[in-house]
């Protein structure tokens, strides 16, 4: 889950680990104009957090109104295509290393064409193709309507860059092609960009400004997929809270509670999640809202990034401890239900030990159910890079995070034996990964739990699942009918 995993580098949030790369396709066809086939393959990687995985969806749906068909096996594509991370070093290293197996695959089959899509596309622009000569297209996030066209010049022999950035483009009208074969969940992307600097962080420069997405198509994505099955919709932003759409008719603006209650409003079957939260921003209101709707989970990633104001400060995330502690406090009273998992940096620039010490202490404080635990890794360009030293010694940072890891596990199994004996209704995702005489599903605080099939029940179903036996990662458990 962290950086100095070899194994798992690239990792973000609500992206499965094991799903990093993969690639997954509904088989359903798109609802919409079955276009007709030009024989050729494409095949897409994905890396990064969700919204990238949500953006392949996008760029699938595009390639598809121009005739191309997905394949899962890279040897019958005809297009291979990779959506990028700059998240951290680890993460476009891992996107080298798939380069040069591209690569291969190009040496065999003469006319495959690659292109770089997503954020590191964005940062390294034309530098990609001086740099990876087998590369065809280097294409960034706001360009993807343009593929077809630098697909059509590719197949000519040559090599196209589009990584304008835009500040409309939301892709509003475009119905994705679901990537993701569970049927159950998706993804619904409701915002672009970020207008936040913190200080750390490359997403600014590569994804550009912060513009919402027009809030009715997102209502009506949403029936979509409630009408193709899918019980779970999460809504997607870097910073979800400053979600702010204005009707062109009427001039009135809907904001992210707004927005939630829409979608909630949908069905009462379909559940409603949504990721990122920024403390800065997160209101009451958004808070109400929650707490007012059964299925708006009970769930919120609220990433604190450090526990010490010193460093929040260097970092530029505009709020303090206090105010971090006063919003967590707000969530636990208004939805006492409500779980909270976090983002952690280890040995950001100039972290002192009693600093660090702060971070482990928010961790039993906040009573995080789980966190996403990284290193610092400095990226070129970012406001951190040009104005502090990234002095603390890997071994240290390497230390620190592995306390902070150390005491999640604990604060973990803590929450998870909390759980224990109580009763949850779950939205049955499909078999776990060890067995299939097993289902698992997530409880609205987003707890995977495991327990044995019962006959009546498929994907997405919910069902009513006592919670039996507790470990810091999964909860197990059996139907029961109160
Ligand atoms: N918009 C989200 C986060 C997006 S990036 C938010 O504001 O919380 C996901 C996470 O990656 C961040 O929360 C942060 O913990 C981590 N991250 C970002 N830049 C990083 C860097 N340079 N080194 C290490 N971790 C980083
Ligand atoms: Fe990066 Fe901060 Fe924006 Fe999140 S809010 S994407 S951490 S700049
Ligand atoms: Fe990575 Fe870009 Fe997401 S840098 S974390 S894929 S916004």
């Amino acid at each position: 889950m962290y950086d100095n995993n070899p194994t798992l580098t690239g990792i973000k949030k609500e992206i499965d680990e094991a799903k990093q790369g993969q690639v997954f396709y509904d088989e359903k066809p798109i609802a919409e104009g079955n276009q007709p086939s030009n024989g050729k393959h494409f095949y897409i990687e994905s890396y990064g957090c969700a919204m990238n995985f949500s953006d392949s969806e996008i760029v699938a749906s595009i390639l598809y109104e121009v005739g191309f068909r997905p394949t899962r096996q890279l040897e019958e594509a005809d297009l291979i295509l990779v959506n990028t991370c700059s998240i951290r070093e680890k993460a476009e290293e891992t996107v080298r290393q798939r380069l040069n197996v591209f690569a291969k695959m190009k040496r065999k089959r003469p006319g495959t064409l690659v292109g770089v899509l997503g954020c590191m596309a964005e940062r390294l622009k034309s530098k990609f193709l001086e740099e990876e000569k087998l590369v065809d297209m280097v294409i960034g996030p706001d360009a993807y309507r343009d593929l077809p066209n630098l697909v059509a010049g590719a197949e000519e022999g040559e090599r196209g860059v589009n990584v304008l950035l835009s500040r409309e483009e939301t892709y509003a009208d475009i119905s994705p092609m679901r990537l993701d074969s569970n049927g159950v969940a998706g993804f619904i992307s409701i915002m672009r960009g970020c207008d936040n600097m913190c200080s750390f962080c490359v997403v600014p420069f590569t994804r550009g400004r912060e513009r919402s997405r027009d809030c009715f198509s997102i209502v009506s994505e949403a029936k979509d997929l409630y009408d193709r099955g899918y019980r779970e919709v999460t809504l997607l932003g870097q910073n979800v809270d400053s979600y702010k759409w204005q009707n062109p008719e009427n001039e009135q603006v809907v904001n992210f509670a707004q927005l939630l209650e829409m979608v909630a409003q949908v069905h009462p079957n379909l559940r409603v999640r949504f990721s990122t939260s920024h403390p800065k921003d997160i209101t009451d209101e958004v808070l109400h809202t929650i707490a007012s709707y059964e299925n708006i989970c009970k769930y919120i990633h609220l990433p604190v990034q450090s526990g010490n104001s010193t460093v929040l400060e260097r970092m530029n995330r505009t709020y303090d401890r206090e105010w971090y502690m006063e919003r967590v406090q707000a969530i636990y009273r208004i939805i006492p239900e409500c779980a909270i998992s976090s983002d952690i940096i280890a040995g950001f620039c100039g972290e002192q030990e009693h600093e660090h010490q702060e971070t482990v202490s928010m961790v039993e404080w906040a009573n995080y159910s789980m966190s996403y635990m990284f290193f610092y890794s400095e990226r070129p360009g970012t406001l951190a890079a040009r104005k502090y030293p990234d002095d603390v010694p890997h071994e240290v940072k390497k230390r620190r995070l592995q306390e902070i890891v150390d005491k999640q596990s604990e604060v973990s199994l803590r929450h998870n034996k909390a759980d224990v004996g109580k009763t949850y209704k779950v939205l049955i995702e499909g078999d776990s990964k060890k067995s299939d005489q097993d289902f698992k599903g997530r409880n609205s605080q987003n707890k995977m739990i495991v327990f044995p099939k019962i006959d009546s029940l498929k994907p997405g179903d919910y069902a009513w699942v006592k919670v039996t036996e507790a470990t810091s990662a999964t909860l197990m458990g059996e139907v029961s009918f109160p």
